[in-house]
């Protein structure tokens, strides 16, 4: 790209017309009078490789990746940031000006600026948290959870294979707790973590009693359609301390628009009315 081109980023996954990410960028865009642009782009697997080797000429900053392209837009990179390493997975690229290419994965971070955001007492050493779930978006929160200083973190997962391949991955602070035994342990959870997609329109309902758990447990959900989930309502109920899952999606576009577009945008409440409209 030369100096005076108009800088460009992407969104690239396969479908890609449900991605909110255009109209959030979009937005900070338009808020902070940035001269850019930032646009869906569905491209198949077979193509991933081309396209990102070709974006750069075209005056591409950087792009996000999105499924089912997470994993295998790893091989294409020249650096991986640590995240992107522990995480397994790429979420946004950044096309440097030497003309190489890094790969970040921000999901983690995401998450721990959303519950650090919309629950301003959370402190991770307070206690072990429980995360619901062991899918890619499970790997993003337990390592962020551990990186921000959870003594503990229980993993429960349907498939408890998944559940052991995390903790296996993670180390000494991570344990495994059968499914049908996730809500007693909730007594010990002073944060709690739903990663699954249960509870999101159309899926099946989590299921999982709260009587256990302290009222001084955050609780957060990934799923945020609908906004207030039937976890987080039950949480709120019981007094705790709850955080929806929009503000993940939000954050972790964060690191992404400030590499590429120079301007570190803020999560406001007209990012979430944007982004929700
Ligand atoms: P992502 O990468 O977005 O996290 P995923 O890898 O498909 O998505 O993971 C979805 C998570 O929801 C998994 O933990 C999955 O449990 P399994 O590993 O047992 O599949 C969980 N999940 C989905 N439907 C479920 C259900 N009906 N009951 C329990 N867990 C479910």
């Amino acid at each position: 790209m030369t100096a005076q081109s108009i800088p460009l980023a992407a969104v690239i996954g396969h479908p890609i017309v449900h991605s909110k990410s255009p109209r959030l960028h979009g937005y900070w865009l338009g808020k902070y009078g940035i001269e850019g642009h930032y646009v869906p782009m569905d491209v198949a697997p077979e193509d991933l490789e081309v396209v990102i080797q070709a974006m750069p000429k075209m005056g591409y900053v950087g792009a996000n990746v999105t499924i089912p392209h997470k994993e295998t837009v790893m091989a294409l990179v020249d650096t991986l940031t640590d995240s992107a390493k522990a995480i397994g997975a790429v979420n946004t690229l950044v096309f440097e000006e030497d003309g190489s290419i890094t790969g970040d994965n921000t999901d983690g971070y995401g998450f721990i600026e959303n519950l650090r955001q919309g629950a301003p007492d959370w402190k991770a050493e307070t206690g072990p948290a429980m995360v619901l779930g062991a899918g890619g978006a499970a790997r993003a929160i337990v390592f962020s959870l551990l990186e921000a200083g959870v003594p503990k973190v229980m993993i429960s997962n349907r498939t408890k294979a998944r559940a052991e391949g995390l903790c296996a991955d993670f180390g000494e602070k991570v344990e495994v707790v059968d499914w049908n035994k996730a809500a007693s342990a909730l007594g010990e959870a002073e944060t709690l973590v739903n990663t699954t997609s249960l509870g999101m329109v159309g899926k099946a309902p989590l299921e999982i009693s709260l009587d256990a758990l302290s009222s001084g447990a955050t609780v957060t959900d990934i799923v945020y359609n609908p906004l207030e989930t039937e976890l987080l309502r039950q949480a709120r109920e019981k007094g705790c301390p709850t955080v929806d899952g929009l503000g993940m999606l939000l954050h972790q576009a964060v690191p992404g628009f400030e590499a590429w577009f120079g301007k570190r945008p803020e999560v406001d409440a007209g990012l979430r009315d944007e982004v929700l409209g």
